[in-house]
C-alpha cells in the first residue's frame, strides 16, 4: 500500500494536535499579567529557563517584589502569575512552543506559537527600560 501524501500531512497535523499543549491563551490571564509585570527588567526567558516547583515560585516572585516588581501592588495578580508558573514552568512542563519577541517601537511583547507560527498575543508593557528590549534571538520577525 503506498501513502498518499495528503494522509501523511493528516497523520501528521493529528500527531501535533496530540503533542502539542493546547491550553487556552486568550484566556489566559495569568500568562498576560506575567509579560506585562515580569519582562520589565528582564526578559520572559529569564523565567522560561526555570522548571520550578509551585513553592520555589512563590519564593521567586517574592524575590522580584523586593527588586520592585510592580506585581506587589496587586495579591490577585501575583496569585495569577503564580498559577500560570506553577503550570507552565513546573517541574515536569512540556519544552516551551512560545516564543516572545519585544517590540520596542508599538512597547508590546509578541507571543508566538512555534509551531503554527501564529502570534497568539500582543501585550502591552509600557516604556521599556532602555538596554533591556531584546528579543531573546536577537532578532526581528516582523
Ligand atoms: C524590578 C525589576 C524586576 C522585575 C519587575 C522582575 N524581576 Fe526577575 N529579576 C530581577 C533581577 C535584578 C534579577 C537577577 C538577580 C537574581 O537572580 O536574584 C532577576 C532574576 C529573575 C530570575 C532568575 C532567578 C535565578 O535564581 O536565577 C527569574 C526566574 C525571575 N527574575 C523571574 C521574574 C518573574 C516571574 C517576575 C514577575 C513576577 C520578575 N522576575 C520581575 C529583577 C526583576
Amino acid at each position: 500500500m503506498t501513502w498518499r501524501p495528503v494522509s501523511v500531512a493528516l497523520l501528521l497535523l493529528f500527531a501535533l494536535s496530540l503533542v502539542s499543549p493546547s491550553r487556552s491563551v486568550a484566556g489566559d490571564e495569568g500568562e498576560q499579567v506575567f509579560l506585562g509585570n515580569c519582562t520589565l527588567c528582564h526578559t520572559a526567558e529569564r523565567a522560561r529557563a526555570k522548571h520550578l516547583t509551585r513553592g520555589e515560585w512563590q519564593q521567586i516572585i517574592n524575590r522580584m517584589i523586593g527588586f520592585g516588581c510592580p506585581i506587589s501592588t496587586s495579591r490577585k495578580n501575583q496569585e495569577a502569575v503564580l498559577e500560570y508558573l506553577a503550570k507552565a514552568q513546573g517541574p515536569g512542563a512540556t519544552p516551551a512552543t512560545r516564543a516572545y519577541v519585544v517590540n520596542e517601537e508599538s512597547e508590546d511583547v509578541w507571543v508566538i506559537d512555534v509551531p503554527s507560527r501564529r502570534v497568539l498575543a500582543k501585550v502591552k508593557v509600557g516604556k521599556l527600560p532602555h538596554g533591556i528590549a531584546v528579543s531573546p534571538t536577537g532578532k526581528r520577525s516582523m
